[in-house]
């Protein structure tokens, strides 16, 4: 089996971050949504991994080469125009071949990983295998409509009424029936080949299409507010080590990590968090759910529930919650007023 990683698409909702970075890299619990992806797709076996990229490709390969980190072969796939995701299985078909493959979007987080899935795939052998999880309001993913058997009988691609509560998740398994499949659709009122209409023509072509419960954490990472839902479950499952030098005034509760050269002094941390390598937090209060990146800089500040990237710099400041800060901005308090230099898209939130 290979794995077919899509890492493309622009990221609109995760501005002001994919201004500058690809969504896929931006980090939750101190790792790029992608790596994350990437050790899932590992943990079942596969080593042949082919990442469809686009106009962020540089940072894309700059970040994963070739993958031999991780125990894996990267190829990476061009994509010219992100078109949809049954467009991407068009542009990989080469590399593809006629192989079962699992297509994983960079920007689906499964925190438990997708071991059961993949062996459901190989016992049952269908065409495809779609993983569904049950959500309030499926609205904004694909939906499914399946039977008892698990067969998947019906699909709409976020439909304004959904025929049931079953979203689809970003992790699909395949077999070289898709390609077919995926041959002659139509865009879609996005502008897009859609993997849900290709499923649907296997479907209407008498294709076994089978849908598993996932029943772990899932998260696509599109917006501000889903990545620090999404910090909080991979927090939660984090194994404690200090490695870093946290000095006899400070204290720690609960699950903490920290890294390798970072330096904690006069400090209280209540986990569960991370504070990642070189980073110099002083006299501070960091509470749980707090991921601080590498080289960051935290001094006489209270900092929770927070995802604070590479360099970034919070000083003086009392109740930092719910907060993303980008790489090397810096946070600072004084006095009375709101002094704010903010880039495009950014979003501010001050006490009134
Ligand atoms: C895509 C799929 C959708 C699926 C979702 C999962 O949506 O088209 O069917 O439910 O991923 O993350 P997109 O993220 O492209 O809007």
């Amino acid at each position: 089996m290979k794995a077919l990683v899509l890492s493309g698409g622009l990221g609109t909702r995760l501005r002001p971050f994919t201004h500058s970075m690809a969504k896929q890299l931006v980090p939750v619990a101190n790792k790029p949504v992608l790596q994350h992806c990437l050790e899932n797709i590992r943990q079942i076996g596969v080593e042949e991994v082919g990442v469809v990229v686009g106009d962020r490709a540089a940072d894309i390969r700059a970040a994963i080469g070739d993958g031999s980190d991780l125990g894996l072969r990267v190829t990476y796939i061009h994509q010219e125009q992100p078109l949809g995701l049954a467009h991407c299985v068009q542009v990989a078909q080469d590399f593809l071949g006629d192989d079962d493959f699992v297509m994983y979007l960079g920007d689906n987080v499964l925190a438990d990983g997708i071991t059961a899935a993949a062996a459901t795939f190989e016992q049952r052998r269908p065409d495809a295998q779609l993983l569904v999880v049950k959500v309030p309001d499926p609205r904004q993913y694909g939906v499914a409509v399946i039977d008892r058997d698990h067969v998947v009988r019906a699909l709409a691609e976020k439909p304004a009424v959904p025929r049931s509560d079953l979203a689809i998740v970003g992790v699909y398994f395949f077999t070289a029936a898709i390609h077919d499949a995926v041959r002659d659709l139509r865009p879609s009122a996005r502008g897009e080949l859609e993997i849900t209409d290709a499923l649907q023509v296997m479907v209407d072509g008498g294709k076994l299409v089978t849908a598993e419960e996932y029943t772990g954490y899932w998260k696509d990472t599109g917006s501000a507010d889903e990545l620090l839902e999404c910090n909080r479950a991979l927090l939660e499952r984090i194994t404690p080590a200090v490695h870093g030098d946290v000095d006899a005034e400070s204290t720690t509760f609960g699950t903490v990590v920290v890294e390798a050269g970072a330096v904690v002094t006069r400090s209280r941390l209540v986990g569960p968090l991370v504070v990642g390598a070189g980073s110099v937090i002083t006299g501070s209060y960091l509470g749980p759910s707090t991921s601080v990146g590498n080289g960051c800089v935290v001094t006489d500040s209270h900092v929770e529930d927070s995802i604070l990237l590479e360099g970034s710099d919070v000083n003086g400041v009392r109740e930092l919650r719910g907060s993303i800060i980008g790489r090397w901005a810096r946070v600072s308090a004084t006095g009375e007023q709101h002094s704010l230099v903010i880039g495009d898209h950014a979003s501010a939130e001050v006490a009134a």
